[in-house]
Formats: C-alpha cells, structure tokens, sequence
C-alpha cells in the first residue's frame, strides 16, 4: 500500500515496515541518475541511523537494498498538521541534538517530522551531511523557520519555541540563530 510520495522516493507499507524507492528522474542521464539515487539512499541509511544514536528520534533501518531503502513505520501524525509551540520547542531540542553531533539535516520541513506517542521523529536525510559551520547550522533552521512562515498561521510563536529548545541542547546556538536572521536578510536583498 502506498502511503506517501514526497519529490524524490514512493513509500509503500509492506507489512509493519516501510518500503522508500528512489524513483527514476528521467531528465537525468541515466548513468548518473543511478549513482545519485544509490548515493542517496546510502546516506540516507547511513545518517539516519547514526542521527539515531545521537539521541535523536529517526526510524530503525532494516535493510538497505541498491535503490530502496526499509525502515520502521513511524505511524503518527504528520507535523504539518499538528504543530504547536511545545512541539515546536521539541523540535528545537532534537534539531540542536544534531547539530551538536555535527550533522546537517539539509531538510528540515515538517513534512519530514512525525509525531508519535509525543515524540517527535526525523525522517528523510537523503539530503544530510556532516558539518559543523555556523553557517550550515543557520541554513539548516533557515528552512525550517520559512516553512513555518509558509504554512503556518502564527509563525513568531512557533520560532521563538524552537529558539528556546535549540538553545537546550545545543550549546552554539546564540550565534546560529544570529546566523539565521542575516541569511534571511540576504535572501530579502539578492
Ligand atoms: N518511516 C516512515 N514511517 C511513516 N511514514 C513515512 C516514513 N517514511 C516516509 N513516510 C511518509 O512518506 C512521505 C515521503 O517520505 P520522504 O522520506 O520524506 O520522501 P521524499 O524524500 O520524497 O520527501 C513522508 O512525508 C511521510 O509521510
Ligand atoms: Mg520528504
């Protein structure tokens, strides 16, 4: 059964697991459309558990095959749907958990959250990378701050919740959130 499909991958429940394909691009050169979809779902594989073990919420990897990828099924709500401050605020922690591990999500909306039994889960790192700059660290709560402002109603409460969490557990967070507020300043000017 297919239970999602977000830019990249078709997500299928098969059983209690999911399945996450990495579909063809056919704008692509086949060769290298190859080696980006197998790269992606190793990094995936790879950062996802490893995130995990940084004490941030990620579903278990069963298995990684060439171009898909079976993971547990986080069945929740998605948090599009269901944020509010004190979730936000979580957000904040577990994104400051991984930033202090000196990983960058690369794409933190939240359609790409899951919350469960209170607990709020990342998922889809195909896009993550280590680095530990100020400034990826800022790009990374970037995207998160704009698709708060795209999507929901008050986005200033869902930011200064965060703020406070990210600050929690992540002990550069003064100067990152000073980061944030000077790339959307150059986002306005470019
Ligand atoms: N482990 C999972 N458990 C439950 N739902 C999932 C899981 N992985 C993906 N999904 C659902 O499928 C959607 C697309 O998956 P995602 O990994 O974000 O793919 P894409 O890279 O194409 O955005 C998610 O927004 C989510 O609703
Ligand atoms: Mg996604």
């Amino acid at each position: 059964m297919e239970i999602g499909r977000g830019a990249e991958a078709v997500i299928t429940l098969e059983e209690s697991a999911v399945r996450k394909w990495r579909i063809p691009k056919g704008y692509r050169l086949p060769e290298l459309d190859e080696q980006i979809r197998r790269e992606r779902t190793i990094r995936e594989a790879r950062i996802t558990s490893e995130a995990r073990r940084c004490g941030v919420p990620t579903p278990i990897i069963k298995d990684v095959l060439k171009f898909d990828l079976i993971m547990e099924h986080i069945g929740g709500q998605k948090l599009k749907d269901v944020i509010t401050p004190a979730l936000s605020e979580q957000v904040g922690e577990i994104v400051g958990k991984l930033h202090k591990a000196g990983i960058i999500h690369g794409d933190l909306t939240t359609s790409n959250m899951i919350l469960r039994d209170g607990r709020i889960y990342l998922i889809d790192f195909g896009l993550a990378f280590h680095e530990g700059s100020v400034e990826a660290q800022g790009v990374d709560v970037h995207v998160y701050f704009q698709t708060l402002e795209s999507t929901h109603d008050r986005p200033d409460e869902l930011i200064d919740a965060f703020a406070l969490g990210y600050a929690r557990t992540q002990p550069g967070a003064e100067a990152v959130l000073e980061r944030v507020k000077e790339i959307k300043a150059r986002g306005r000017y470019l």
